[in-house]
């Protein structure tokens, strides 16, 4: 067997570089260890989380804010059996569009866990311990990540008790008490999914905010919102046990700045603590593929590895753990092998955090602005101001642009709100073509829209906004 393309690994990065490929007329195929393709993102993480998300977030509308719009429907009551069969049947219809365009677009699907054997070589060995050689004119390694654990601490995943996000997704009741280890995304998105499903929720994080690395700004509203939502947090805290108890499970944490450990009892315990590059079976030191200090696929700004003829994108290379990043590199590297210039700008890629209300950034965070030591103008407007956000009660948020002090240019775009994962991409199209605040404050918007918000914060970062 012989290929122009060959992609280790079919999630949203692998699976969509071998579309791409094949778009561009090479003879690709697409080497995957599960039976489904989609990866990480579409079989246990982005998918499924957001159809138990959506449907979480239904079940506390009509719990909570129907009565306020003049709807009487009584307590809603759950069938966790009918809203986690909705979420297998979303993956299901997401993974056979898949499978369809795998197929229309004629790429060859090799079932089997892949070893690079060096240039234009590698192996896949099926489930049965069938190994066959392929030729390659070009591999790609697209093996995403894997659960990182809690550095230190031996942590026992029964999937049940003790659960990564995987089994966080699965639970077959709802826990009394869930303790999430990690205020970072997984931790606060699915949190959010039990505590809105009637679970006692405590988020026990290291940092002395959640969402570390996003605008401070921003975490700090959150949390004052998740808190009115009923999360508790306990920050600046290290975990350093997660054990099975009789019934349920025990975390044990200290403070970080010193003082007395702490143990809290928990009916199921999710780690949220990382991801680290998956790169297990596919050789790569025997290979001679070079890692990085911190075990990722090092590569140059075209995704070439030390190695001539393979590249890697995604998960397993530096950079935020994204999959729409890792689709952008996907598109890249094919045309880069298709002899095009392929390129990602990566001071463009927007974060979304599905809570309700959601968070979304592009860009800079006043932190990093003021790290750098550049001048910045910050312009900022609430969501309570906004006509349509209280129509739908979903006045909680703001929207902060931060513009060049001195060319007005956009660096960074924060919003906390309803709606701000779609929002957020008229930033992100802004400071691709590399606009200025005033721009997006005469670019006319449409009323009465949630975005009218983000076009007074541009507003706001060099003269007034109109409705406040
Ligand atoms: P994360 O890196 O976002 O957060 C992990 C948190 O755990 C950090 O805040 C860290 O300080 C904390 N932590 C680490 N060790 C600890 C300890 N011993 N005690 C207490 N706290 C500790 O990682 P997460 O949430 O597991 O997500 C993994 C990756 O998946 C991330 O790169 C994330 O961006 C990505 N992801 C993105 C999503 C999205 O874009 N909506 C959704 C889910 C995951």
């Amino acid at each position: 067997m012989s290929y122009d393309v060959v992609v280790i690994g079919a999630g949203p990065g692998g699976y969509v570089c071998a579309i791409k490929a094949a778009q561009l007329g090479l003879k690709t195929a697409l080497v995957e260890k599960r039976a489904t393709p989609g990866g990480t993102c579409i079989n246990i993480g982005c998918i499924p989380s957001k159809a138990l998300l959506y449907a979480s977030e239904m079940f506390m509308e009509a719990g909570h804010n129907f009565a306020a719009l003049g709807i009487e429907v009584g307590a809603p009551k759950l069938d966790l059996k009918a809203m986690l069969a909705h979420k297998d049947t979303t993956v299901d219809a997401n993974v056979k569009g898949l499978q369809f365009l795998i197929k229309k677009n004629k790429i060859d699907w090799i079932e089997g866990t892949g070893t690079v054997h060096g240039a234009g070589k590698l192996s896949v060995k099926d489930k049965d311990g069938e190994s066959r050689d392929i030729e390659a004119k070009n591999i790609v390694i697209a093996t995403g990540s894997d659960v990182a654990g809690i550095p230190g601490v031996d942590v026992k995943f029964d999937e049940k008790v003790i659960v990564t996000s995987t089994g966080a997704l699965d639970l077959d009741k709802v826990p009394g008490h869930l303790v999430v280890v990690g205020g970072g995304v997984i931790g606060l998105e699915l949190g959010s999914v039990w505590a809105r499903l009637g679970a006692k929720v405590t988020v026990v994080e290291y940092l002395d905010t959640i969402l570390g690395g996003m605008d401070g700004d921003v975490a700090k509203q959150f949390q004052r919102i998740l808190g009115k939502q009923g999360l508790e947090f306990k920050l600046g805290a290290k975990v350093t046990g997660v054990e099975k108890a009789k019934s349920g499970a025990k975390v044990t944490f200290e403070p970080v700045k010193g003082g007395e450990a702490e143990t809290i009892d928990a009916d199921v315990v999710l780690v949220a603590t990382g991801r680290k590059p998956f790169i297990e079976s596919l050789g790569l030191d025997k290979a001679g593929v070079v890692l990085d200090e911190r075990g990722r696929v090092r590569t140059d700004n075209h995704y070439r590895t030390s190695i001539p003829g393979i590249y890697a994108i995604g998960d397993v290379i530096a950079g935020p753990m994204l999959a729409h990043k890792a689709e952008d590199e996907g598109v890249a590297v094919a045309e880069i092998i298709a002899g095009q210039q392929g390129h990602v700008n990566y001071g463009v890629i927007p974060s979304v955090v599905y809570t309700s209300p959601e968070v979304a950034s592009v860009g800079k965070t006043e932190e990093e602005l003021k790290a750098e030591g550049i001048e910045y103008a910050a312009g900022k407007f609430p969501f309570s101001a906004n006509g349509r956000a209280r129509a739908m009660l979903q006045t909680d948020g703001f929207v902060k642009v931060l513009a060049d002090k001195k060319t007005d240019r956009v660096l960074g775009v924060h919003i906390v709100g309803f709606g701000a994962g779609e929002m957020i991409h008229e930033a992100a199209v802004l400071m691709e073509f590399g606009g200025s605040s005033e721009d997006l404050a005469r670019t006319c918007h449409a009323h009465p829209t949630l975005s009218e918000t983000v076009k007074e914060a541009a507003l706001a970062t060099f003269f007034k906004p109109l409705h406040m």
